[in-house]
């Protein structure tokens, strides 16, 4: 084939009709049961203020350093493309006085997001999440609760081997101790690790804990772990979270290595993965969604103390395991009945007819553009509808329609106002 003058960007992909059932079952899952658990709709701007990306998600991470999308406006102003929603809605609890509702405030939001990425399977330039938000909770009750949540979700989609990973980072009391013997067991070891990290050494040490490098890795494995420097605050909150996971039976794995890349986090942060155990959950496969918690955000843009714990679920890399998965193979209604038509005034009749059949919930196919009727009836055998309703001259100057059972050939007409509920009938008789 010709090259097209026009692609999709690199990076981004367009979602065809497959796709589409499986991105609406999804969906559907995941606002069911958040709903349940009490969440509420929000939908913030694609675009925001840079800054408030800057601020929150970190000058020094991946995502504002390298892959935020930017823009200058006419008027001057500095927007990006959201790369991440949790920014955004914290801008919007406190820009709503949310934080005077009754605490906590269950949020929830879906949508595209942009990084600027090097694309490679389940890493894209736009990506689409669900993402769950809870402001004002600062238990641990509140963290299995969301995590509870993201495993139902997952599980109702069918996934198999369903294990979060987990840790603690800390706060801003612990976590200075830690970084400390983190750089000083680093500072020798400045040359076994990659050109990223001996950079990240300087910016964001806890960052080469992350990195996906082999040689990173092999340093990784000797390093101090976090959980050895909680403070009893952090301490506590961990263990207690621990025991919710073992009284709700949730399959989780300590990873005293995740640190997620991210500088808001504080105390809880974790990963899900599918097609893993907990006692093998060494497998370095995409996580299909990630989160924590994050009890300075709020006060970072607001001045106003307001712990808060959320997850964000990776929706394109979700899809995909559902279809590799091959056990959920959603799809639209199929039409029970199709409608045929002969003649310019049966095509104009008709169309009145098909309106009336889906005002009734009659999935009702069509194929307007051809005239033969050997043509439309071998389109509705092939769609394998149990009644073509056919409209022909006759039945335009008779105000009536002609019922085909397509199983037998049986034929009989009735009047053009009896259509539905004749139809109705025989549906209900299948
Ligand atoms: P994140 O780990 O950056 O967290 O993203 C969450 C999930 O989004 C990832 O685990 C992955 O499934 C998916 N994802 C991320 N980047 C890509 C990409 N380039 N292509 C495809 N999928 C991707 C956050 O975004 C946090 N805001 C989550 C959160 C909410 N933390 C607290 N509240």
């Amino acid at each position: 084939m010709a090259k097209l003058k026009f692609q999709t960007p690199t990076g981004m992909h367009d979602i065809l009709p497959e796709d589409q059932a499986y991105l609406r079952h999804i969906l559907k899952v995941a606002e069911s049961i958040s709903t349940f658990y009490g969440f509420q709709r929000v939908d913030t701007p694609i675009l925001e203020e840079a800054e408030l990306f800057e601020k929150g998600t970190g000058v020094s991470t991946d995502i504002v350093e390298k892959q935020m999308y930017t823009l200058k406006t006419r008027g001057g102003d500095i927007l990006a493309l959201r790369p991440e929603f949790t920014p955004g809605m914290v801008r919007s609890f406190l820009q709503h006085g949310m934080h005077n509702l009754p605490q906590p405030v269950k949020l929830y939001t879906s949508g595209p997001l942009f990084r600027y990425e090097r694309p490679q399977e389940g890493r894209y330039r736009q990506l689409h999440q669900f993402d769950l938000e809870v402001f004002g909770d600062q238990s641990a009750a509140i963290d299995a609760q969301l995590i509870q949540i993201f495993v139902a979700i997952l599980k109702e989609l069918k996934l198999p081997g369903v294990v979060v990973k987990v840790n603690s980072i800390g706060d801003s009391q612990c976590r200075p101790y830690y970084k400390k013997a983190l750089i000083s067991y680093l500072r020798n070891k400045q040359y076994a690790v990659c050109a990223d990290c001996r950079r990240r050494l300087k910016t964001n040490p806890l960052r080469v804990l992350d990195c996906k490098e082999e040689k990173c890795q092999q340093v990784r494995s000797q390093a101090p772990q976090m959980i050895d420097y909680l403070c009893q605050e952090c301490k506590d909150h961990f263990k207690s979270l621990l025991e919710f996971f073992d009284e709700a039976d949730l399959p989780y794995h300590l990873d005293p290595y995740l640190v997620r890349g991210l500088d808001y986090y504080t105390k809880t942060v974790f990963e899900v993965f599918a097609n893993l155990t907990p006692e093998n959950a060494e497998g370095v496969g995409l996580a299909l969604g990630g989160g924590g918690r994050y009890d300075g955000l709020v006060k970072l843009y607001g001045d106003r103390e307001t712990p808060a714990v959320g997850f964000g679920m990776g929706i394109d890399r979700v899809l995909s395991a559902v279809k590799r998965q091959g056990v959920i193979r959603p799809s639209s209604p199929s039409p029970k009945v199709f409608l045929a038509q002969l003649g310019e005034a049966a095509k104009k009749k008709s169309m009145k007819l098909f309106e009336d059949l889906r005002k009734a919930n009659i999935p009702v196919s069509e194929s307007l553009g051809r005239d033969s009727l050997r043509a439309q009836l071998s389109r509705a055998d092939k769609l394998g509808v149990p009644y073509t309703l056919i409209m022909g001259q006759r039945e335009v100057l008779d105000n009536s329609v002609v019922i085909r059972t397509m199983g037998s050939g049986a034929q009989k007409t009735v009047k053009l106002q009896d259509t539905v509920e004749e139809v109705k009938k025989l549906l209900k008789g299948e």
